[in-house]
């Protein structure tokens, strides 16, 4: 007798077989009793008739609660009205594991209940169509990379230089070395990487101690970060519109079913397909002002200025060259405009914000070690980066694009905490 999968059922119709997994919910008339099973693969629903089956198996039965683990014999049987096609008419069933009240209940559980118990939230259809989101698109973020012709280059995560702001670090002890910092970006090394072997990425955790509670904002996210050599920001762009539209086209190809259950309408990310539409900062403030916004030139645009944006569009945008006071000190400045620098956001369609930050670095030795001071920065600790300008310094760019955005926009979740199985938040550190 062969133990096999919900999913692989279809090949063993006819056949006896042996499934393992959780259950789910239960029901019976007294003469017939029926047991939903889970098992990570798909569901199915197992049918013990009290004449058929022997005793022990009916009495087991009578004993499963929610969330039970066991194993389960039976006859696969063809049956159209079920979800998965198939039916097992049960002779055997095992617990395994017993479950006393499990604290998830088909009732609705408030968001503050469930991140409490996100170790056993993750077991819903729900959560489990956005992780297999996820899986698709870093799947599909790999093997971008690899058939466009990339190198990956991890990054470490112990660092001892800033990479993006002194604001938002985690510090860690270091040894006699004084502190660690653990990465917000892997950008730093990855443009070395570039020097080395032209196209690359990396792609792995980066920490920001953001004090932002907002639901685009986690501690800790995953971050892609392609740098390429001799890119300008817009090459930079149109790699960028390039990935995004890869990405989204492979969740819509091969996440059908997922993108079903969380009922998302797909008609926003059909159209998402380069070209992107470019606006520049300068004419982004002054298209906000007309929308309502009283932002003025020389600011970041907040959250709820990229929404009011990104409505303007039916696809994600561009927006490039911001002020120079409000972008990280790497950023090529612009010759035809130094108050702002070669750069450009991504901004997501339907109220999700920021998706990428990217841009051209400063390749002129000079003008970064300026930078760098001018930042209050300690030089000493940026003597390698400030080396890629002293030895055969050219012209790169590069970007990140935040992994849990991505999923929460591609999947249409309302907080980006549920694009991630444990989320990390300024009061979240458990489970
Ligand atoms: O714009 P950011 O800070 O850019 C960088 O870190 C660059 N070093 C990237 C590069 O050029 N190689 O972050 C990039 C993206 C954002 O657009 C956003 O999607 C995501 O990372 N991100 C966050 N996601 C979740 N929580 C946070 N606190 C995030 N901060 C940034
Ligand atoms: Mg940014």
């Amino acid at each position: 007798m062969s133990v096999v999968q919900i999913s692989e059922l279809r090949a063993h119709a006819g056949e006896t077989v042996t499934l393992r997994g959780w259950v789910v919910t239960t029901r019976s008339s007294g003469k017939i009793a029926f047991v939903v099973l889970r098992d990570g693969s798909g569901m199915v629903q197992g049918v013990l008739s009290k004449k058929e089956v022997p005793e022990a198996p009916w009495a087991e039965f009578g004993a499963l609660t929610q969330e039970t683990s066991v194993a389960l014999t039976g006859v696969v049987r063809e049956e159209p009205r079920s979800p998965g096609g198939y039916e097992v008419t049960v002779t055997g069933l095992e617990v395994i594991g017993r479950s006393h009240e499990y604290p998830i209940s088909p009732k609705e559980h408030g968001t503050t209940f469930l991140l409490e118990h996100r170790h056993l939230w993750l077991r819903t259809r729900r959560q489990g169509a956005i992780a297999r989101v996820r899986h698709e698109v870093e799947q599909a973020i790999r093997d971008y990379f690899y058939r466009e012709g990339f190198t990956l280059v991890d990054t470490p995560i112990l660092t001892g230089a800033i990479g993006e702001e002194a604001g938002n670090l985690f510090a860690t002890d270091y040894f006699d070395l004084g502190k660690a910092y653990l990465a917000q970006t892997g950008q730093l090394y990855v443009e070395a990487a570039a020097a080395a072997l032209g196209k690359v990425y990396c792609f792995g955790p980066t920490f920001r101690a953001e004090k932002s509670k907002t639901r685009r904002h986690l501690t800790e996210f995953w971050m892609v970060e392609p740098e390429v050599a001799f890119n300008d920001s817009d090459a930079n762009m149109r790699l960028q519109e390039s990935f995004v539209s890869f990405i989204v086209a492979r969740a819509l190809d091969r996440r059908k079913e997922e993108l079903k259950e969380l009922e998302r309408d797909t008609t926003p990310l059909e159209r998402v397909t380069a070209p992107f539409p470019r606006i520049s900062y300068s004419d982004a403030v002054t298209r906000l002002n007309q929308l309502g916004s009283d932002i003025a030139w020389g600011s970041d645009l907040g959250g709820d200025d990229e929404t009011l944006l990104a409505k303007e569009y039916d696809r994600p945008v561009f927006v490039y060259n911001y002020p120079k006071q409000v972008k990280a000190f790497y950023m090529k400045e612009n010759p035809d405009d130094p108050r702002t620098v070669l750069n450009n956001d991504c901004l997501a369609p339907e109220g999700y914000g920021e998706i990428i930050g990217g841009s051209q670095r400063e390749d002129d030795y000079d003008r970064l070690l300026a930078r760098i001071n001018g930042q209050g920065l300690d030089a000493e600790a940026y003597r390698w980066y400030l080396d890629l300008r002293r030895y055969g310094t050219f012209v790169h760019s590069g970007f990140g694009l935040g992994l849990e955005r991505t999923v929460a926009w591609i999947c249409g979740l309302p907080h980006i905490r549920e694009a991630i199985a444990f989320p990390r938040q300024i009061h979240r550190l458990y489970p």
